[in-house]
């Protein structure tokens, strides 16, 4: 797994690091749970750190990882780690459609119209496949962040995107877009174009926006009411705070 990291950032890194000295000492003091959670990011994945030297989009971001790719690895998955789509697994089912169908695959869910100016928009038609339980539909365009008069349809791009590797070419040809940045969905657009097949599975089920502290909150409840350890004292919690007037 390749981390775009900002410079001076790479401690981030450090979550995938070692830490036996305080492993060891949890155990020696019978706190084994704690030293297993200690452990486990470590354990879970090998992860590089790729530098982007400045912030100009996330297309640019997504270029800065070629560097990691090995010679015979043809996809690359992109995940936002500001996205939360739940249940977790969709990617899986993006994986079939790239094997039934080839190309590039995205996840979309539908917003209302009045949201669309945030998101990456999708051009569909229905797709001419038969896969398990997926909802799929294939992308005629893409265009980011339209506004609510031009936008195509109201499904939009989730943080999830399963891309050919030849994402690569086509980020190395796209001008700054949106915002002035450069931007992924300009060079998906491209793709497009260029007849490379690309998939969306729509995804109907919740999401949470981690970028910006309200959807980071809701995300926090969302989890901590599921929580077997914390869940039922966070709901007595928030039934008596509700209650109150402010
Ligand atoms: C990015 C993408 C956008 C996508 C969104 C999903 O935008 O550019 O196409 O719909 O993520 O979260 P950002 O949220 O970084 O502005």
């Amino acid at each position: 797994m390749a981390v775009v990291v900002a410079p001076n950032k790479e401690e981030i890194m450090r979550h995938f690091g070692e830490f036996s000295e305080l492993q060891e000492l949890m155990v020696a003091r019978g706190k084994d749970t704690q030293a297993e959670k200690v452990a486990r990011a470590n354990g879970l994945i090998d992860a590089v750190a790729v530098t982007q030297d400045k912030p100009l989009g996330l297309g640019h971001a997504v270029g800065c990882a070629e560097e990691a790719l090995d010679d015979d690895e043809d996809v690359v998955a992109v995940m936002l780690p500001d996205d939360l789509v739940l249940p977790a697994g969709v990617m899986e089912k993006m994986v079939a459609v790239r094997e039934a169908l080839g190309g590039s695959v995205l996840c979309a869910f539908n917003v209302t119209r009045d949201e669309v100016y945030n998101y990456g928009v999708f051009d569909v038609e229905d797709a001419d496949a038969d896969i398990d339980g997926v909802e799929v539909k294939r992308v005629r365009g893409m265009v980011e962040k339209p506004a609510v008069e031009d936008a195509p349809s109201t499904l939009v791009a989730t943080g999830r995107y399963l891309l050919d590797r030849d994402i690569f070419k086509a980020l190395g040809k796209i001008e700054p877009g949106k915002g002035g940045e450069l931007q992924l969905t300009d060079a998906i657009e491209l793709l497009i174009k260029s007849d490379h097949p690309v998939h969306v599975v729509v995804h109907r089920g919740p999401r949470h926006d981690l970028g910006n502290p309200g959807g980071f909150s809701k995300a926090c409840v969302d989890f901590g009411l599921k929580d077997p350890e914390y869940g039922d004292s966070l709901r007595a919690y928030m039934t008596e705070r509700l209650a109150q007037d402010s």
